[in-house]
């Protein structure tokens, strides 16, 4: 296992040690079922579940029942279907077509390239703070917003860990539950808008988790210059995106009777859809130069209908930020795990430059 591949699974197993074995024990088979539960390892059966089998998109616990928690409110995409989906998308598509993301990007630039040049004096940098603040820039202007980026990614980021323990079981329940709903709350009086909030959240979250993780795997295995160069940063992105699985599983249920991996599955059952294992990231090390296929890779972000709007965005951003820190050939110097983050990632990543 390379250096890279050791520190981050850290992320798992000190988040969630018990989650993390079971994924693991039964990754050999395409699906597993546990009681009403099924669990979707393979590349296939996991695509075919997204665009193939009806799905309950606003059933509690899954992304569309917990986006409606975070946001405070409904029809917030994730739980939205057919004509009504396709609106909202359409809303979208502007903001996020390559134009769009060209806009967002310089904005993006401009932190990146400030917080990174701290390395060049000496400074120590923490990653993390450095996605928050970017994430926070670019999801104000995507969204219109005339507020300070810390605030405004610091909301997304407590209304989406509060909202993932909320859905845990056990004697907290309850007082996690309130908690959600407070958090959500202050998200929604911040933005003003149930759909805008959303987007914060999907936006800020998924940043804040990538980008320090693929920082450390470029220090750790020795890739900066592979990010340095024009000719493989693209390729470089794609393949750190796919090994990170940023979003590992996607809850969901199913909404009719049909088959995944020619095993049979029920309305109602509950649906684990393991992206980690189906885009090969447990198994396949990040290459540029032989990059798993595309139509692989890509299930980081989804398939079919919902596939995420924010994919261009997202690897456009890891290019810049590899970019920034490229030169200053950066080493980990101390690193936490969050534990309470909606998604797997560092609560704090210290990078300097190397020598
Ligand atoms: C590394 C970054 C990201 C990853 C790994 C990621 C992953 C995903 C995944 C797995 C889904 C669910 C797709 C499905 O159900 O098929 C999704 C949906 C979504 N993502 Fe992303 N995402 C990222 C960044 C972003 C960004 C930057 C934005 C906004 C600017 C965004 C906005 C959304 C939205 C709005 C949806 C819901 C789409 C729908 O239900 O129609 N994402 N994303």
């Amino acid at each position: 296992m390379t250096p890279g591949r050791r520190r981050d699974r850290a992320v798992y197993t000190r988040s969630h040690p018990a989650l993390f074995a079971l994924l693991t024990l039964t990754r050999r088979a395409a699906t597993v079922r546990i009681g009403r539960t099924v669990l979707v390892h393979g590349t296939d059966p996991y695509r075919d579940a997204l665009t193939r089998l009806p799905l309950d998109r606003a059933a509690a616990g899954t992304t569309g029942g917990i986006a409606r928690d975070v946001s405070g409110g409904e029809g917030v995409l994730f739980d939205q279907a057919g004509a009504d989906h396709r609106g909202a998308r359409r809303a979208l598509a502007d903001a996020l077509s390559a134009p769009g993301v060209e806009r967002l990007r310089r904005l993006g630039r401009e932190v990146l390239e400030r917080r990174a040049a701290a390395l060049a004096t000496g400074g120590r940098v923490d990653v993390v703070d450095v996605a928050v603040e970017l994430s926070g820039t670019v999801a104000a202007e995507l969204l219109g917003l005339d507020l300070p980026p810390r605030r405004l990614a610091g909301a997304a980021r407590a209304a989406a860990a509060a909202a993932a323990r909320a859905h845990l079981p056990g004697p907290l329940a309850s007082r996690n539950r309130h908690r959600a709903r407070a958090a959500a709350g202050e998200l929604l009086a911040l933005i003003g808008d149930e759909r805008a909030a959303m987007l914060a959240v999907a936006a800020v979250n998924t940043t804040v988790a990538a980008l320090p993780r693929a920082v450390a795997w470029c220090a750790d295995d020795g890739l900066w210059p592979q990010a340095a160069d024009p000719a493989t940063a693209a390729a470089l992105a794609g393949e750190l995106l796919r090994v990170l699985a940023p979003s590992p599983l996607l809850p969901r249920v199913a909404a009719a009777d049909g088959t995944l991996a020619g095993r049979p599955v029920r309305a109602g059952d509950r649906l684990i859809l393991v992206t980690r294992h189906a885009a090969r990231a447990h198994d396949r090390d990040p290459d540029a130069v032989a990059a798993v296929p595309a139509a692989t890779a890509q299930l980081v972000f989804g398939a079919g209908p919902h596939a995420c709007p924010g994919a261009r965005l997202a690897r456009a951003q890891l290019v810049d930020a590899l970019a920034a820190f490229a030169p200053y050939r950066p080493v980990v110097s101390r690193a936490r795990v969050d534990r309470r983050s909606a998604l797997p990632g560092w609560g704090f990543l210290e990078v300097s430059a190397c020598g």
